[in-house]
């Protein structure tokens, strides 16, 4: 069976701002969190830019260490505060002077007002959210009308290590397509031997048939433990070496992150892929990944990860080419059914976030799918 893609992917063209209750939807997830920046970025207490969302960002660090994120914005005439001075706990805004609290928004100077004056000048705030850093990571939390005091927010996504020693390095990717686009790219299972054909990975000869169970999981949908393709030499690599089964279990969480986890023995490999919508029209893949697998050095895997993000990042920078014209798409079974399960776990959770009824989860239990790859 093959069905319509929602038409948000359609539409992605369209004019409007971008927050619920704006002109046009422009099908994000707001009331989440998402990686801004690398942590590197920010350095000392100069000021550092970002876009979530189509909301501009100025992110920076306060002389006591803690990341901050403000809407590039002020809100006396909209210049953007990036312009402006941060002294390590205040922005100044470069027009007028208006000095804004860096970790709640609040303005506490206007220099331009005299003894006469009745403004309460801590009533005014820059839009401000929620940020925390992780794995390397500055992480925003889009809330849908900026953040709201004694609001409760969850906790930012972190990546999970096994043992005290391990590697780390990320990799990222612009692509120039609706978020959507990045992410069914990135559980799309029939691409593999397509894009990614690589001497080290897999060649297009190697495509045989496969069968996969996936299991329902909260805001999202699970590749249960499997043992990985027999065709992928990294994996029969660390089975040599272990002699132990190699299982790898791969989730899918809204709003927009893969997480892989690899097993053998004493030895493991986690990795964190998020898709960010930056706008309507791009999208920024993150990919972070640790190891204690002593002879995969990070250059070696720099070198492999960078080949694979390219592929992917050549491929949709084609697909943009298409979809300028806003051609019909489809969603075929078995291979497109993860980019089904994701759109009804959105559309699932943009109606119960309308009607306050419970999720529904579109899985009912678990399932095997089966294609070529
Ligand atoms: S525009 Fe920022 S202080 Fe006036
Ligand atoms: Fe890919």
């Amino acid at each position: 069976m093959s069905e319509a893609l929602p038409t948000i992917l359609q539409q992605a063209n369209g004019a409007g701002i971008g927050e619920p209750g704006g002109d046009t939807d422009l099908g994000f997830l707001w009331d989440f969190w998402y990686p801004a920046l690398r942590s590197t970025e920010i350095v000392g207490e100069r000021l550092a830019t970002a876009m979530l969302l189509e909301v501009p960002l100025v992110l920076g660090r306060t002389s006591e260490g803690k990341a901050f994120a403000v809407r590039d914005s002020c809100p006396h005439r909209g210049i953007p505060l990036s312009y402006g001075h941060f002294d390590g706990k205040t922005v100044e805004c470069s027009y007028h002077g208006w000095r804004f609290d860096a970790c709640s928004g609040q303005c506490v100077e206007i220099p331009s007002l005299s003894s006469q004056d009745k403004l309460k000048v801590d009533r005014i705030f820059a839009g401000h959210y929620p940020c925390e850093e992780h794995d390397g990571y500055v992480w925003v939390f889009m809330q849908a009308a900026g953040a709201r005091p004694g609001e409760k927010i969850p906790a930012a996504p972190k990546l999970a290590t096994f043992s005290d020693k391990f590697k780390i390095t990320h990799l990222a990717c612009d692509l120039p397509a609706h978020v959507d686009h990045g992410i069914i790219g990135l559980m799309d299972p029939a691409h593999g031997p397509f894009v990614h054909q690589s001497w080290f990975w897999r060649s297009r000869g190697s495509i045989h048939e496969k069968q996969k169970q996936f299991e329902p999981i909260p805001d999202g949908f699970r590749m249960s433990p499997h043992s990985p393709s027999s065709n992928s030499l990294p994996y029969q690599l660390l089975k040599k070496r272990t002699g132990e089964l190699v299982t790898t279990t791969i989730d899918f969480i809204l709003p927009n992150r893969r997480l892989e986890e690899i097993r053998s023995g004493k030895l493991w490999f986690t990795s964190q892929t998020t898709v960010t919508p930056v706008r309507r029209d791009l999208c920024r893949i993150d990919f972070v990944a640790a190891w204690n697998v002593f002879f995969l050095p990070v250059p070696i895997f720099r070198m492999f990860g960078k080949t694979f993000l390219r592929q992917d990042q050549e491929t949709m920078i084609q697909q943009a080419e298409g979809l300028k014209h806003n051609p019909r798409l489809m969603l075929i079974d078995d291979a497109d059914r993860p980019a089904k399960w994701y759109f009804a776990l959105k559309a699932n959770l943009l109606e119960s976030r309308r009607t306050g009824a419970p999720v529904p989860h579109p899985m009912s239990g678990p399932v095997t799918l089966h294609w070529r790859s």
